[in-house]
């Protein structure tokens, strides 16, 4: 590990993108409802700078950034923008009533950008650098500048950018990774090549910004903080356009836990939150956080081999170089079974963080016991699913009530549905091309709503043949996008559930609309 730089002090700024760059995620589009859930998250996680949108991209972009903006306290809110006027006073406008506004302005400056996608000269988008900074800074004084594209451009012409956005006043330049090419040694050299030459950069904050396509994203980031930078952008669970961003319990827990290496540099992260945070994000999000997943993964902290099981029981620490409630996950491995009774089923929710009312927690248990007919083992991921499922479709209006599917070697698929929509049924008959589609169909029928489905997954809660099967289905009607996640043991019936959902959007005008950076 290259010698550490600590010339920014020890603190690491987190700047998360979790509602920005992680929206970006294909099939991750958030409702305006949802993402003031995850700010609250967020601000309750300690995040120093929560990106809450673009707020050019749409008209719900920049809605839910200003609601975001005026509702959490204690940090600061960041709009994005491209370097033009319209952007930058698009996003002045949305993060105004923050208590802290900040302006986040880019450009590309690699060659390639230049040349294919903006069809500028580099003097041109250096012009552009100075004029928008400074125009940013005519609205808040906190102004952070992004060269996108950063680690393909000219080291150089960077050196020549950042200057000019040092000059027009930004307070914190960005060195993006975008599309996750670099490696450690090379983004530790650039770092250190732009601190020795950009003229006032020790009078700013140097941030790092990783995307995953090589799988490196977190290596790059500590390896860029080791070099002097004081701000981390990233994003829970590593959620992102591609193979994503740097995940924010990474970063947070590589420093934590090897302060030795890095310096001592800190983060103000409340890592107790971490995984009830990831939770929130894989529910609303729909995107499941691999099973190995350092940290948050269902087995992060799960000991299968006999000599680690051995070990673990001599000693915790012989096999974890982490405690798992430091960082939010209950200490006891929980499984339970249909004798498990209502009084167990309650423990195990507020062992695992889930607070219901009375009524809610009625239904959780009358769902826990349908779920544990059909499987021998529930476990904490089921039970974390089950509930996430049962309070994202409170407000549903239309819910499934019957349903009928078959399927034959001759002709197609049918299925028949009976959906509620509050005292009213609604019954529909359709075939299709498999369960799935006769199902869609049925519901088309039924409901009466014309849409293409963009977007269709599924994916399984827990490892096994009786695993429930978690369905995310994004949904287009004109110019909204809605998404839909449904949980069943059975994939088919989980696709309904999810199709509801997102119709039910539709029909109560939840509209989430596209992100568009
Ligand atoms: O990846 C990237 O370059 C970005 C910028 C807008 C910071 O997301
Ligand atoms: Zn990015």
């Amino acid at each position: 590990m290259a010698e550490v730089d600590v010339r920014n002090g020890d603190r690491v700024i987190v700047f998360d993108t979790t509602l920005r760059d992680g929206e970006q995620s294909p099939g991750a589009t958030l409702t305006a409802d949802e993402k003031l859930e995850v700010a609250d998250a967020l601000a309750g996680l300690g995040v120093d700078v929560m990106e809450a949108g673009f707020p050019a991209a749409s008209p719900g972009d920049f809605e839910a950034v200003r609601s975001i903006a005026a509702r959490v306290k204690g940090v600061t809110v960041a709009g994005l923008a491209r370097c033009n006027q319209a952007d930058i006073e698009r996003a002045a406008h949305a993060v105004r009533s923050a208590e802290s506004p900040r302006i986040h302005t880019f450009i590309a400056t690699s060659d390639i950008h230049l040349r294919h996608k903006l069809r500028l000269s580099r003097e041109q988008v250096l012009d552009r650098v100075s004029a928008m900074v400074a125009f940013a800074k005519g609205f808040t004084s906190d102004v952070e500048f992004s060269a996108e594209d950063a680690t393909r451009s000219d080291w150089d012409y960077l050196v020549e950018v950042f200057g000019r956005a040092v000059a027009a006043g930004a307070t914190t330049i960005n060195v993006p990774d975008t599309v996750g090419y670099t490696t450690p040694g090379e983004y530790t050299a650039l770092i250190r090549h732009l601190q020795a030459n950009v003229p006032g950069i020790e009078h700013v904050v140097v941030s790092v910004h990783c995307h995953n396509d090589l799988g490196m994203a977190t290596a790059n980031t500590l390896a860029a903080v080791a070099a002097g930078a004081r701000q981390v952008e990233v994003t829970v669970n590593g959620i992102g356009e591609r193979a994503g961003n740097t995940a924010l319990e990474e970063v947070v827990m590589a420093l934590a836990t090897r302060r030795d290496v890095f310096g001592g540099a800190e983060t103000g992260i409340r890592k107790e939150r971490l995984v009830p945070a990831s939770r929130l994000v894989s529910s609303l999000t729909g995107l499941q956080v691999q099973a190995n997943k350092a940290i948050v993964g269902a087995n992060a902290f799960a000991h299968e081999a006999g000599i680690h099981q051995d070990g673990m029981l001599k000693e915790r620490t012989t096999y974890e170089i982490m405690n798992p409630t430091d960082v939010g996950w209950e200490g006891t491995k929980l499984v339970l079974g249909k004798h498990s009774g209502r009084a167990g089923f309650r423990n195990t929710l507020n062992e695992i963080g889930l607070r219901l009312d009375d009524a809610q927690l009625q239904e959780a248990y009358s769902r826990f016991l349908v779920l544990a007919d059909r499987k021998k083992h529930v476990t904490a991921a089921d039970l974390v699913a089950l509930v996430s499922d049962q309070l994202a479709g409170e407000d549903d209006v239309l819910q499934l009530s019957r349903w009928n599917a078959s399927l034959g070697s001759a002709g197609p698929a049918s299925a028949s549905v009976v959906v509620t929509r509050g005292e009213e049924e609604l019954i529909g008959d359709g075939q299709g091309n498999g369960p799935v589609d006769a199902f869609f169909a049925a519901i088309d029928a039924a409901v009466g709503i014309a849409c293409e489905l963009e977007y269709y997954q599924v994916e399984a809660v827990t490892p096994g043949e009786d695993a429930q099967g978690r369905v995310s289905v994004r949904v287009r009607v004109g110019d909204g996008v809605y998404t839909g996640h449904g949980l069943a043991t059975d994939v088919v019936e989980a696709s309904a559930r999810a199709y509801l959902a997102a119709l039910s959007k539709v029909e109560q005008g939840r509209n989430a609309t596209v992100a568009a950076a």
